[in-house]
């Protein structure tokens, strides 16, 4: 497969990018904002497009033209406010769902976080980062898009293990980004988890057989 990877630029994103490019399966194509970030993934021998999340739908369909599925794991980031969260995380997301649709591609996979559609159990401190991935994750449920919602616990950068707990409901947990990614890319061409959702914290299992059993 083609993999538009939005957020390209990020800790998982350079990861993920890495490991599709690697796969001999699929091949990634970097989506980043900036040129100078194009620039260090076309050194690699990356494809890379230029597209800002705050800007238009269209902006985004034609970065994802011609791909086979498109990865969300971009992100404000904690460092900016609850305007950039809402901008990035809520109407970034939504607005790339939307490109999705309107380049003609199906499959469509996000990064979204542990425990996002439980109120009951959002952090306090940071509300309104989980009211974005919540609503984002809802519209993408509510979508034609052949969907897989992974929501991942708290992010490490330590290496992977190969190895993970994924269910409906899991209140607590890490996992290395490494271990995300790998999530990811399983994921692609796996059809159980075609319209899932799922939160995925370290664990014991290999990541394919997890991803079989959920
Ligand atoms: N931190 C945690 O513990 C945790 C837990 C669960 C889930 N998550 C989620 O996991 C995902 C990936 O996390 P991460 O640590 O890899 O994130 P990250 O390193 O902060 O990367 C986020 C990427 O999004 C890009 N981005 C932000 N605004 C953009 C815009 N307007 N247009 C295009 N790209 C934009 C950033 O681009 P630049 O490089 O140009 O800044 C950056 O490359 C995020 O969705 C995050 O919310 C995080």
């Amino acid at each position: 497969m083609k993999v538009l990877v939005a957020g390209a630029n990020g800790q998982i994103g350079k990861i993920l990018v890495d490991l599709l490019q690697n796969s001999g399966t699929h091949s990634p194509r970097a989506m980043v904002r900036k040129q100078e970030q194009a620039e260090a993934f076309k050194q690699k021998g990356i494809e890379t497009v230029l597209a800002d999340l705050e800007g238009t739908v269209e902006e985004i369909a034609n970065a994802a033209a011609g791909c086979d599925a498109v990865v969300f794991t971009a992100g404000s980031g904690g460092k900016t406010g609850a305007d950039k969260t809402l901008l990035v995380d809520l109407d970034g997301a939504v607005k790339t769902m939307e490109a999705a649709e309107k380049a003609g591609i199906e499959r469509f996979i996000i990064v979204s976080a542990l425990q996002a559609h439980h109120r009951e159990n959002w952090s306090e401190a940071i509300k309104p980062y989980y009211v974005a991935k919540h609503y984002a994750d809802r519209v993408l449920i509510a979508s034609p898009l052949n969907y897989t919602i992974i929501r991942p616990g708290g992010l490490l950068n330590e290496p992977g293990t190969g190895k993970v707990t994924a269910a409906e409901n899991l209140t607590r947990g890490t996992i290395p980004r490494e271990d995300v990614a790998r999530t990811i890319v399983a994921s692609l061409n796996e059809p159980n988890t075609y319209r899932r959702a799922f939160d995925l914290v370290s664990g014991d299992t290999p990541i394919a057989d997890v991803l079989k059993t959920i």
